[in-house]
Protein backbone atom coordinates (compact mmCIF):
# COMPACT_ATOMS: atom_id res chain seq x y z
CA UNK A 1 0.00 0.00 0.00
CA UNK A 2 1.16 3.21 -0.92
CA UNK A 3 0.22 6.41 0.89
CA UNK A 4 0.09 8.63 -2.46
CA UNK A 5 -2.71 6.40 -3.94
CA UNK A 6 -4.23 6.97 -0.63
CA UNK A 7 -3.85 10.67 -0.83
CA UNK A 8 -4.96 10.60 -4.79
CA UNK A 9 -8.00 8.86 -3.51
CA UNK A 10 -9.58 11.03 -1.33
CA UNK A 11 -8.67 13.56 -3.57
CA UNK A 12 -10.82 12.52 -6.08
CA UNK A 13 -13.75 11.73 -3.53
CA UNK A 14 -13.78 8.07 -2.93
CA UNK A 15 -14.29 6.56 0.44
CA UNK A 16 -11.08 4.98 2.29
CA UNK A 17 -10.96 1.67 3.13
CA UNK A 18 -10.29 0.54 6.51
CA UNK A 19 -6.97 -0.82 5.87
CA UNK A 20 -6.47 2.53 4.04
CA UNK A 21 -7.13 4.07 7.34
CA UNK A 22 -5.39 1.91 9.09
CA UNK A 23 -2.56 1.95 7.23
CA UNK A 24 -1.85 6.20 7.95
CA UNK A 25 -2.98 6.33 11.39
CA UNK A 26 -0.50 3.38 12.07
CA UNK A 27 2.14 4.68 9.62
CA UNK A 28 2.18 8.22 10.91
CA UNK A 29 1.51 7.58 14.77
CA UNK A 30 4.82 5.30 13.85
CA UNK A 31 7.10 8.04 11.81
CA UNK A 32 6.58 5.84 8.68
CA UNK A 33 4.84 8.59 6.89
CA UNK A 34 6.13 12.34 6.85
CA UNK A 35 3.67 15.03 8.28
CA UNK A 36 3.76 16.44 4.56
CA UNK A 37 1.59 13.18 3.00
CA UNK A 38 -0.56 13.14 6.11
CA UNK A 39 -0.94 17.34 5.87
CA UNK A 40 -2.10 16.68 2.16
CA UNK A 41 -4.69 13.71 2.81
CA UNK A 42 -5.93 15.98 6.00
CA UNK A 43 -6.51 18.66 3.45
CA UNK A 44 -8.54 15.98 1.42
CA UNK A 45 -10.31 14.86 3.92
CA UNK A 46 -11.53 19.16 4.77
CA UNK A 47 -12.42 19.25 1.32
CA UNK A 48 -14.04 15.84 0.36
CA UNK A 49 -15.49 14.69 4.37
CA UNK A 50 -15.40 11.58 4.67
CA UNK A 51 -18.38 8.45 4.98
CA UNK A 52 -19.93 7.71 8.69
CA UNK A 53 -18.16 4.36 8.01
CA UNK A 54 -15.20 6.43 7.16
CA UNK A 55 -15.64 8.43 10.42
CA UNK A 56 -16.05 5.24 12.53
CA UNK A 57 -12.84 3.66 11.10
CA UNK A 58 -10.61 6.48 11.82
CA UNK A 59 -12.08 7.30 15.42
CA UNK A 60 -11.37 3.31 15.95
CA UNK A 61 -7.89 3.43 14.16
CA UNK A 62 -6.95 6.04 16.55
CA UNK A 63 -8.50 4.49 19.77
CA UNK A 64 -5.92 1.50 18.46
CA UNK A 65 -3.18 3.58 18.32
CA UNK A 66 -2.23 3.67 22.39
CA UNK A 67 -3.49 2.31 25.68
CA UNK A 68 -7.33 1.71 26.37
CA UNK A 69 -8.42 2.26 30.09
CA UNK A 70 -9.82 -1.11 31.22
CA UNK A 71 -12.94 -0.20 32.96
CA UNK A 72 -14.46 -3.77 33.42
CA UNK A 73 -13.75 -3.99 36.82
CA UNK A 74 -16.69 -1.16 37.75
CA UNK A 75 -20.41 -2.77 37.82
CA UNK A 76 -22.86 -1.45 35.63
CA UNK A 77 -23.01 0.55 32.51
CA UNK A 78 -20.26 3.20 32.53
CA UNK A 79 -21.47 6.36 30.94
CA UNK A 80 -19.38 9.85 30.55
CA UNK A 81 -19.74 13.05 29.59
CA UNK A 82 -17.73 15.33 27.63
CA UNK A 83 -18.42 18.78 26.71
CA UNK A 84 -16.83 20.83 23.71
CA UNK A 85 -16.45 23.31 25.83
CA UNK A 86 -17.05 26.63 27.38
CA UNK A 87 -16.55 29.36 29.53
CA UNK A 88 -18.29 28.80 33.09
CA UNK A 89 -19.33 25.19 32.62
CA UNK A 90 -20.15 23.67 35.99
CA UNK A 91 -21.70 21.03 34.94
CA UNK A 92 -18.95 18.23 35.14
CA UNK A 93 -19.00 19.32 39.47
CA UNK A 94 -22.72 18.82 39.37
CA UNK A 95 -23.17 16.05 37.36
CA UNK A 96 -20.49 13.28 38.54
CA UNK A 97 -22.24 13.28 42.35
CA UNK A 98 -25.90 13.91 41.03
CA UNK A 99 -25.86 10.92 39.06
CA UNK A 100 -23.70 8.94 41.21
CA UNK A 101 -26.42 9.60 43.65
CA UNK A 102 -29.37 7.91 41.85
CA UNK A 103 -27.12 4.41 41.20
CA UNK A 104 -24.94 5.61 37.78
CA UNK A 105 -20.91 4.79 38.23
CA UNK A 106 -18.84 7.67 37.07
CA UNK A 107 -15.79 7.34 36.07
CA UNK A 108 -14.38 10.28 35.53
CA UNK A 109 -10.74 11.04 33.77
CA UNK A 110 -10.31 14.95 33.65
CA UNK A 111 -7.76 17.11 32.96
CA UNK A 112 -6.10 20.56 33.92
CA UNK A 113 -5.78 21.95 30.50
CA UNK A 114 -5.56 25.59 29.15
CA UNK A 115 -8.31 27.87 29.03
CA UNK A 116 -9.91 30.62 30.52
CA UNK A 117 -10.80 28.65 34.02
CA UNK A 118 -8.80 25.54 34.89
CA UNK A 119 -10.26 21.84 34.24
CA UNK A 120 -12.91 19.33 36.15
CA UNK A 121 -8.98 18.79 38.33
CA UNK A 122 -7.96 22.15 39.23
CA UNK A 123 -11.34 23.15 39.78
CA UNK A 124 -11.93 20.02 43.01
CA UNK A 125 -8.31 21.27 44.14
CA UNK A 126 -9.78 24.40 45.82
CA UNK A 127 -11.12 21.79 48.31
CA UNK A 128 -8.44 21.53 50.88
CA UNK A 129 -6.79 17.51 50.64
CA UNK A 130 -8.81 16.56 47.46
CA UNK A 131 -5.89 14.94 45.12
CA UNK A 132 -6.44 12.86 42.23
CA UNK A 133 -3.29 11.04 42.45
CA UNK A 134 -4.42 8.00 43.22
CA UNK A 135 -3.63 4.45 41.81
CA UNK A 136 -5.91 2.55 39.16
CA UNK A 137 -7.12 -0.14 41.47
CA UNK A 138 -8.13 2.61 43.87
CA UNK A 139 -10.07 4.25 41.30
CA UNK A 140 -11.85 0.91 40.07
CA UNK A 141 -12.73 0.47 44.04
CA UNK A 142 -13.79 3.85 44.69
CA UNK A 143 -16.45 3.81 41.88
CA UNK A 144 -17.44 0.43 42.92
CA UNK A 145 -18.05 1.70 46.34
CA UNK A 146 -19.49 5.12 46.12
CA UNK A 147 -20.33 5.22 42.41
CA UNK A 148 -18.15 8.05 41.42
CA UNK A 149 -14.64 9.03 41.18
CA UNK A 150 -11.97 11.49 39.54
CA UNK A 151 -8.32 10.36 38.16
CA UNK A 152 -5.72 12.32 36.68
CA UNK A 153 -4.77 11.25 33.50
CA UNK A 154 -2.95 7.73 33.19
CA UNK A 155 -1.21 5.68 30.06
CA UNK A 156 -0.34 6.83 26.33
CA UNK A 157 -4.35 7.36 25.12
CA UNK A 158 -5.04 7.98 21.34
CA UNK A 159 -1.52 8.93 20.53
CA UNK A 160 -2.65 9.37 16.86
CA UNK A 161 -4.98 12.11 17.52
CA UNK A 162 -2.35 14.15 19.68
CA UNK A 163 0.35 13.86 15.89
CA UNK A 164 -2.92 14.59 13.85
CA UNK A 165 -4.10 17.14 16.13
CA UNK A 166 -1.04 18.93 16.03
CA UNK A 167 -0.13 18.62 12.41
CA UNK A 168 -4.02 20.15 11.65
CA UNK A 169 -3.66 23.11 14.12
CA UNK A 170 -0.61 24.12 11.27
CA UNK A 171 -2.40 23.28 8.15
CA UNK A 172 -5.56 24.64 8.75
CA UNK A 173 -7.39 21.69 8.93
CA UNK A 174 -8.76 21.77 12.32
CA UNK A 175 -11.96 22.90 11.53
CA UNK A 176 -13.53 19.48 9.79
CA UNK A 177 -16.34 18.08 11.45
CA UNK A 178 -15.10 14.28 10.25
CA UNK A 179 -11.56 15.30 12.03
CA UNK A 180 -13.35 16.80 14.97
CA UNK A 181 -15.50 14.21 15.65
CA UNK A 182 -13.47 11.23 15.47
CA UNK A 183 -11.07 13.11 17.94
CA UNK A 184 -12.92 13.79 20.21
CA UNK A 185 -14.82 10.49 20.04
CA UNK A 186 -11.29 8.47 19.87
CA UNK A 187 -10.17 10.16 23.52
CA UNK A 188 -13.94 8.99 24.75
CA UNK A 189 -13.58 5.28 23.69
CA UNK A 190 -10.53 4.98 24.79
CA UNK A 191 -10.94 5.99 28.33
CA UNK A 192 -13.51 3.33 28.39
CA UNK A 193 -16.49 4.72 28.57
CA UNK A 194 -19.58 1.80 27.44
CA UNK A 195 -22.02 5.01 26.69
CA UNK A 196 -21.37 8.91 26.03
CA UNK A 197 -23.45 11.88 26.66
CA UNK A 198 -22.41 14.91 24.61
CA UNK A 199 -23.28 18.86 25.17
CA UNK A 200 -22.47 20.76 22.10
CA UNK A 201 -21.88 24.00 23.01
CA UNK A 202 -22.72 26.62 20.06
CA UNK A 203 -22.20 30.66 20.31
CA UNK A 204 -19.31 33.51 21.28
CA UNK A 205 -18.04 31.27 24.02
CA UNK A 206 -18.00 27.63 21.82
CA UNK A 207 -15.69 26.63 19.37
CA UNK A 208 -18.53 26.12 17.60
CA UNK A 209 -20.20 29.25 16.66
CA UNK A 210 -22.68 28.47 14.41
CA UNK A 211 -25.91 26.05 15.75
CA UNK A 212 -25.84 24.61 12.22
CA UNK A 213 -22.17 23.03 12.74
CA UNK A 214 -22.58 22.54 16.31
CA UNK A 215 -25.75 20.19 14.84
CA UNK A 216 -23.74 18.94 12.13
CA UNK A 217 -20.86 18.11 14.61
CA UNK A 218 -22.94 16.54 17.14
CA UNK A 219 -24.87 14.57 14.61
CA UNK A 220 -21.21 12.87 13.66
CA UNK A 221 -20.43 12.78 17.18
CA UNK A 222 -23.70 10.32 17.99
CA UNK A 223 -23.31 8.55 14.32
CA UNK A 224 -19.70 7.31 15.14
CA UNK A 225 -20.59 6.29 18.72
CA UNK A 226 -23.35 4.01 17.52
CA UNK A 227 -21.24 2.33 14.62
CA UNK A 228 -18.67 1.77 17.35
CA UNK A 229 -20.75 0.13 19.93
CA UNK A 230 -21.13 2.78 22.26
CA UNK A 231 -24.55 4.20 22.54
CA UNK A 232 -24.36 7.94 22.51
CA UNK A 233 -26.60 11.19 22.67
CA UNK A 234 -25.98 15.03 22.55
CA UNK A 235 -27.41 17.96 23.54
CA UNK A 236 -26.84 21.16 21.75
CA UNK A 237 -26.34 24.10 24.56
CA UNK A 238 -25.96 27.81 24.18
CA UNK A 239 -22.90 29.40 25.08
CA UNK A 240 -23.54 32.86 23.73
CA UNK A 241 -23.21 34.10 27.76
CA UNK A 242 -21.18 32.07 29.85
CA UNK A 243 -23.25 29.33 31.90
CA UNK A 244 -24.80 30.57 35.53
CA UNK A 245 -23.11 32.68 37.31
CA UNK A 246 -19.84 32.15 38.52
CA UNK A 247 -16.24 31.30 36.37
CA UNK A 248 -13.37 30.38 38.29
CA UNK A 249 -12.03 27.62 40.48
CA UNK A 250 -13.53 28.34 43.67
CA UNK A 251 -16.14 30.50 42.70
CA UNK A 252 -17.40 27.45 40.64
CA UNK A 253 -17.49 24.51 43.22
CA UNK A 254 -19.79 27.25 45.42
CA UNK A 255 -21.95 27.19 42.40
CA UNK A 256 -22.39 23.57 42.26
CA UNK A 257 -22.73 23.54 46.08
CA UNK A 258 -25.40 25.49 45.73
CA UNK A 259 -26.57 23.54 42.62
CA UNK A 260 -26.77 20.47 44.50
CA UNK A 261 -28.46 21.92 47.67
CA UNK A 262 -31.09 22.84 44.19
CA UNK A 263 -30.30 26.31 44.67
CA UNK A 264 -28.38 26.95 41.74
CA UNK A 265 -28.77 29.25 38.19
CA UNK A 266 -31.52 28.10 36.29
CA UNK A 267 -29.31 27.36 33.35
CA UNK A 268 -26.89 25.57 35.20
CA UNK A 269 -29.56 23.22 36.87
CA UNK A 270 -31.41 22.77 33.65
CA UNK A 271 -28.48 21.78 31.85
CA UNK A 272 -27.42 19.20 34.56
CA UNK A 273 -30.51 17.96 34.46
CA UNK A 274 -30.87 17.33 30.68
CA UNK A 275 -27.47 16.05 30.56
CA UNK A 276 -27.94 13.58 33.75
CA UNK A 277 -30.94 12.51 32.73
CA UNK A 278 -29.50 11.20 29.45
CA UNK A 279 -26.59 9.55 31.07
CA UNK A 280 -29.47 7.89 33.41
CA UNK A 281 -31.12 6.55 30.30
CA UNK A 282 -28.14 4.94 29.05
CA UNK A 283 -26.83 3.59 31.97
CA UNK A 284 -30.46 1.57 31.80
CA UNK A 285 -31.27 2.98 35.26
CA UNK A 286 -34.61 4.08 33.81
CA UNK A 287 -36.54 3.96 31.05
CA UNK A 288 -38.00 7.46 29.82
CA UNK A 289 -36.24 10.93 30.29
CA UNK A 290 -38.93 11.82 32.48
CA UNK A 291 -38.45 9.46 34.91
CA UNK A 292 -34.94 9.92 34.96
CA UNK A 293 -35.41 13.24 35.25
CA UNK A 294 -37.64 12.73 38.60
CA UNK A 295 -34.88 10.66 40.29
CA UNK A 296 -32.15 13.49 39.56
CA UNK A 297 -34.91 16.04 40.81
CA UNK A 298 -35.66 14.45 43.60
CA UNK A 299 -32.09 13.78 45.16
CA UNK A 300 -31.84 17.71 44.88
CA UNK A 301 -34.35 18.17 47.04
CA UNK A 302 -33.65 15.41 49.39
CA UNK A 303 -30.43 16.38 49.75
CA UNK A 304 -28.75 12.80 48.70
CA UNK A 305 -26.73 14.59 45.85
CA UNK A 306 -25.38 16.87 47.95
CA UNK A 307 -24.36 14.22 50.79
CA UNK A 308 -23.08 12.17 47.66
CA UNK A 309 -20.64 15.07 47.24
CA UNK A 310 -19.44 14.84 50.54
CA UNK A 311 -19.05 11.37 50.04
CA UNK A 312 -17.23 11.99 47.17
CA UNK A 313 -14.61 14.62 48.14
CA UNK A 314 -13.44 12.94 51.66
CA UNK A 315 -13.13 9.48 49.91
CA UNK A 316 -10.28 11.87 47.63
CA UNK A 317 -9.04 13.31 50.64
CA UNK A 318 -10.86 16.55 50.44
CA UNK A 319 -12.32 18.51 53.45
CA UNK A 320 -16.00 17.68 53.44
CA UNK A 321 -16.35 20.47 56.00
CA UNK A 322 -16.11 23.51 53.44
CA UNK A 323 -19.32 22.30 51.70
CA UNK A 324 -21.13 23.13 54.49
CA UNK A 325 -18.30 26.15 55.23
CA UNK A 326 -17.63 27.10 51.27
CA UNK A 327 -15.92 30.05 53.03
CA UNK A 328 -13.00 27.95 54.22
CA UNK A 329 -11.70 27.62 50.34
CA UNK A 330 -9.50 30.23 49.46
CA UNK A 331 -10.67 33.75 48.45
CA UNK A 332 -8.97 36.65 46.93
CA UNK A 333 -7.69 39.45 48.45
CA UNK A 334 -9.80 42.35 46.20
CA UNK A 335 -13.66 41.80 44.99
CA UNK A 336 -14.44 44.81 42.84
CA UNK A 337 -17.63 45.47 41.61
CA UNK A 338 -18.37 46.29 37.60
CA UNK A 339 -21.13 48.62 38.08
CA UNK A 340 -23.91 49.51 34.82
CA UNK A 341 -23.56 52.38 33.14
CA UNK A 342 -27.29 52.63 32.04
CA UNK A 343 -30.46 51.19 32.80
CA UNK A 344 -31.85 48.74 30.23
CA UNK A 345 -31.91 45.26 29.58
CA UNK A 346 -28.65 43.20 29.27
CA UNK A 347 -28.54 42.43 25.60
CA UNK A 348 -25.08 40.47 25.30
CA UNK A 349 -22.27 39.04 27.81
CA UNK A 350 -19.81 38.21 25.03
CA UNK A 351 -18.93 34.59 26.79
CA UNK A 352 -15.71 34.28 25.03
CA UNK A 353 -14.62 37.61 26.14
CA UNK A 354 -16.41 37.23 29.69
CA UNK A 355 -13.66 33.82 29.89
CA UNK A 356 -10.69 35.77 28.71
CA UNK A 357 -11.20 38.19 31.51
CA UNK A 358 -11.61 35.82 34.00
CA UNK A 359 -8.00 34.25 32.87
CA UNK A 360 -6.48 37.61 32.93
CA UNK A 361 -7.37 37.62 36.85
CA UNK A 362 -5.70 34.48 37.08
CA UNK A 363 -8.60 32.00 37.04
CA UNK A 364 -6.27 30.40 33.71
CA UNK A 365 -4.05 29.53 32.12
CA UNK A 366 -2.67 31.03 29.18
CA UNK A 367 0.57 28.93 28.86
CA UNK A 368 1.01 24.92 29.93
CA UNK A 369 3.37 26.76 32.30
CA UNK A 370 1.11 29.26 33.98
CA UNK A 371 0.21 28.86 37.82
CA UNK A 372 -3.70 29.36 38.39
CA UNK A 373 -5.40 31.56 41.05
CA UNK A 374 -7.89 28.59 42.48
CA UNK A 375 -9.66 32.10 44.03
CA UNK A 376 -9.63 34.21 41.08
CA UNK A 377 -12.65 34.76 38.92
CA UNK A 378 -15.96 36.56 37.93
CA UNK A 379 -19.50 36.20 39.61
CA UNK A 380 -22.30 37.83 36.90
CA UNK A 381 -25.15 39.24 38.72
CA UNK A 382 -27.24 39.80 35.51
CA UNK A 383 -27.59 37.19 32.65
CA UNK A 384 -29.02 38.29 29.28
CA UNK A 385 -32.62 39.27 29.27
CA UNK A 386 -32.48 41.01 32.65
CA UNK A 387 -33.16 44.43 33.51
CA UNK A 388 -30.55 46.74 35.05
CA UNK A 389 -30.71 50.09 36.58
CA UNK A 390 -27.50 52.30 36.23
CA UNK A 391 -24.82 52.03 39.10
CA UNK A 392 -26.28 48.87 40.09
CA UNK A 393 -23.37 46.11 39.79
CA UNK A 394 -23.45 44.12 36.71
CA UNK A 395 -20.53 41.55 37.85
CA UNK A 396 -17.75 41.17 40.69
CA UNK A 397 -14.04 40.19 39.81
CA UNK A 398 -12.21 38.62 42.75
CA UNK A 399 -8.61 38.69 42.13
CA UNK A 400 -5.51 38.85 43.51
CA UNK A 401 -4.00 40.86 40.79
CA UNK A 402 -2.88 44.71 40.97
CA UNK A 403 -3.78 46.35 37.15
CA UNK A 404 -7.38 45.46 37.37
CA UNK A 405 -8.22 48.26 34.66
CA UNK A 406 -7.41 46.64 31.42
CA UNK A 407 -9.79 43.83 32.78
CA UNK A 408 -12.35 45.63 33.30
CA UNK A 409 -12.39 47.51 30.16
CA UNK A 410 -12.70 44.45 28.29
CA UNK A 411 -15.50 43.32 30.44
CA UNK A 412 -17.71 46.85 30.16
CA UNK A 413 -16.72 46.08 26.71
CA UNK A 414 -18.15 42.75 26.11
CA UNK A 415 -21.42 43.44 28.33
CA UNK A 416 -24.20 45.70 25.93
CA UNK A 417 -27.12 47.35 27.73
CA UNK A 418 -30.01 48.21 25.87
CA UNK A 419 -32.71 50.73 26.26
CA UNK A 420 -35.45 47.86 24.61
CA UNK A 421 -36.83 44.78 26.03
CA UNK A 422 -34.57 41.94 25.57
CA UNK A 423 -35.09 38.39 25.34
CA UNK A 424 -33.01 35.61 27.38
CA UNK A 425 -31.45 33.49 24.74
CA UNK A 426 -32.42 29.69 24.65
CA UNK A 427 -30.52 27.38 26.69
CA UNK A 428 -30.81 23.72 24.74
CA UNK A 429 -31.34 24.31 21.22
CA UNK A 430 -31.88 20.53 20.43
CA UNK A 431 -31.10 17.04 22.15
CA UNK A 432 -29.84 14.38 19.71
CA UNK A 433 -30.59 10.95 19.93
CA UNK A 434 -30.19 9.26 16.90
N1 LIG B 1 -11.29 19.09 20.41
C1 LIG B 1 -10.70 17.92 20.15
O1 LIG B 1 -10.45 17.13 21.05
N2 LIG B 1 -10.40 17.62 18.88
C2 LIG B 1 -10.65 18.43 17.86
O2 LIG B 1 -10.34 18.08 16.74
C3 LIG B 1 -11.26 19.66 18.13
C4 LIG B 1 -11.57 19.96 19.41
CA1 LIG C 1 -20.70 28.75 36.07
Amino acid sequence: MRMYDIIEKKRDGNELTEEEIRFFVEGYTNNQIPDYQVSALLMAIYFQDMTETERALLTTAMVDSGDKIDLSGITGTKVDKHSTGGVGDTTTLVLAPLVASVGVPVAKMSGRGLGHTGGTIDKLESVPGFHTEITNDEFINLVNKNKVSVIGQTGNLTPADKKLYSLRDVTATVNSIPLIASSIMSKKIASGADAIVLDVKTGAGAFMKELHDAKELARAMVSIGKQVGRNTMAVISDMSQPLGFAIGNTLEVKEAIDTLKGKGPTDLTELCLVLGSQMVLLAGKATSMAEARSMLEENLENGKAFEHFKLFLSSQGGDAAVVDNPELMPKASKQIDVLAKQSGAVETMIADNIGTAAMMLGAGRATKESEIDLAAGIMLHKKVGDSVKAGEPLLTIHTNINDVDPVIALLENSIVIATHEVKAPKLIYETITE
